[in-house]
């Protein structure tokens, strides 16, 4: 990586998240796997680094996502890229209050729906990938486990995901977050298809537990 003065602020299992003060900028770097082929582990490194990447420029096109800077070189295994002021809506939105909470639950449907209308799936949507800046506006992160697809079944699976952590971390009041983000939703153009395939991906998600 490039001589910069930088401050590590997360190390995760798959990259290291370091902040550049000077520039405003995080750098995304992802650690090397030891357990791996050195030169499959590269490969690897690089090729999600580099779809990351494109996920990123494209979101960030479309809504609130910080577009990345482009990869200087082939080899490149660490996305730069602005670094979004605000709140992880992970230690958040159960602190706002109702009417804002339900606001930027809907706020995240609707740039949901429309990542699903260009094809994009965000693959890993958790309220620790989602950040909340001072005007309330929602920025999504975190592209790592993105892909492109036009499946009504991968926008559904997407669902079912914020679904899913909205139970888990935000118990108490994860119903109402929830139909506010479907209302959101409702701006998909497939948004009937997509909501009623995520009723089979739950009943298939049930019926994987009992047996
Ligand atoms: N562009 C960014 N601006 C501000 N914070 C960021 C940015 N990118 C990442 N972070 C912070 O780093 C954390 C981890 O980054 P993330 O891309 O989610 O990596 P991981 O794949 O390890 O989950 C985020 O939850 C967020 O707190
Ligand atoms: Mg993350």
């Amino acid at each position: 990586m490039a001589e910069q003065k930088t401050k590590l602020i997360q190390q995760g299992a798959e990259a290291k998240i370091l902040l550049d003060e000077k520039e405003n900028s995080i750098i995304k770097d992802r650690i090397e796997k030891s357990y791996r082929l050195p030169e499959l582990d590269k490969k690897i490194r690089k090729l999600r680094t580099r779809q990351e990447t494109k996920l990123l420029e494209k979101a960030s096109k479309i809504i609130n996502s910080p577009n990345p800077s482009s990869l200087k070189f082939k080899d490149q295994t660490f996305i730069e890229m602005p670094f979004i002021e605000g709140k992880k809506l992970s230690d958040w939105l159960d602190k706002l209050k109702e009417k804002q909470a339900m606001n930027v639950c809907k706020k995240i449907g609707i740039s949901l729906a429309q990542l699903h209308d260009n094809n994009i799936i965000h693959g890993d949507l958790t309220t620790s990938n989602l950040i909340l800046d001072k005007n309330n506006e929602v920025w999504f992160i975190d592209f790592g486990l993105g892909f492109h697809s036009e499946r009504t079944e991968d926008k559904a699976v997407d669902l079912h995901l914020i679904k899913e952590a909205l139970e888990a971390k935000h118990f108490k009041n994860w119903e109402k977050y929830f139909s506010h983000i479907l209302q959101g939703y409702k701006l998909s153009k497939n948004h009937k298809e997509t909501i009623e395939r995520l009723k089979k991906v739950e009943s298939r998600g049930r019926y994987k537990e009992r047996y």
